[in-house]
């Protein structure tokens, strides 16, 4: 039978979804995320110059039959009772499992880049990163890749993944501002992030993630090789300068970010725009950091 809710009770899971942090939906049609993800990768045929027609669909059984599955991969009649499993449609991946291979296929790919476009074109092509399969664009760099000065992020939120540029919300119009009180625009610092796909819903990225996006960033810190990096926030302190210290202890001194390459560029861990709005207070704490910054880029310009 079914159930109409009220418009009260629409509104409750609405507000429900909203604080916790669901503001947008993934798909026009439910998709069946119950499957491994590994199982519903394998299901998928390489792309080919004219498609094959899709699967036929088996009849769903109306009892469970005790006869193996003839595909390991496909959808056991147990699958089709629990699940409803139903493929009307070419089944395309969402999701990847995170795991070691990606990690060196991610390290691989960097590592092979040559220049910061090559890079973005392996980063775009790159599958094995399940955030990509619910952004919206790769968010890959803003600014002066030239510039002396390079900032990095923790990831793209929702104006960021919609633009597909670094910093573009609240917290970049705040950055900005930061630039400008060090006499600093988008013309002369270069700004990334650790993770390049926005996180659905603005979530924490997991251990996995991060440690699969990690090569990507690296690599573009010594393509850009800028002589000064500044990290916003603790999660991007804790990634590029391999600490577990938080970002209230690490402010205000200098680190070294060691590339593959083994060079050690100076590092300014400062405090993330998105927490100065929250904490205005503390601005004054990032004012010093970027003071430092200032000095330290006009100390490196004379020494050179
Ligand atoms: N926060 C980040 O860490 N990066 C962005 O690009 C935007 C907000």
């Amino acid at each position: 039978m079914v159930k109409f809710l009220s418009r009260d009770a629409l509104r409750d899971i609405l507000a429900f979804f909203r604080e916790a942090g669901v503001d947008e939906p993934l798909d026009e049609t439910p998709s069946n995320r119950l499957l491994s993800a590994a199982r519903l990768a394998q299901k998928v045929a390489p792309p080919t110059t004219s498609p094959a027609p899709p699967p036929a669909v088996p009849a769903m059984p109306r009892a469970v039959s005790d006869k193996p599955a003839a595909d390991p991969a496909a959808p056991s009649a147990e699958d089709h009772e629990r699940f409803a499993f139903v493929p009307d449609r070419p089944v395309t991946p969402t999701a990847a499992v995170p795991d070691e291979g990606q990690v060196l296929l991610a390290r691989e790919l960097a590592r092979k880049a040559r220049t910061l476009d090559e890079l973005r074109d392996h980063m775009s092509a790159f599958e094995g990163c399940n955030l990509r399969y619910t952004a919206k664009s790769l968010v890959f760099a803003d600014g002066n890749p030239e510039a002396d000065l390079m900032l990095v992020g923790e990831a793209p939120g929702r104006d960021e993944d919609i633009e597909g540029l670094p910093f573009v919300g609240r917290s970049g119009q705040l950055l900005d501002r930061m630039l400008a009180a060090i006499g600093r625009d988008r013309t002369s610092a270069y700004i990334a992030n650790v993770i390049p796909w926005r996180p659905p819903g603005n979530r924490t990225p997991t251990p996995q993630e991060t440690e699969i996006c990690r090569p990507f960033i690296e690599r573009q810190i010594e393509l850009a090789n800028p002589k000064v990096l500044v990290t916003l926030g603790g999660p991007s302190a804790k990634v590029l300068l391999r600490t577990t210290d938080g970002v209230l202890r690490l402010r205000g001194g200098w680190k070294a970010h060691v590339t593959e390459g083994g060079v050690a560029v100076p590092t300014m861990p400062t405090l993330h725009p998105a927490y100065l709005l929250r904490t205005p207070a503390h601005k004054r704490l990032a004012w010093r950091d970027l003071l430092e910054v200032k000095a330290k880029l006009r100390e490196l310009a004379a020494g050179s």
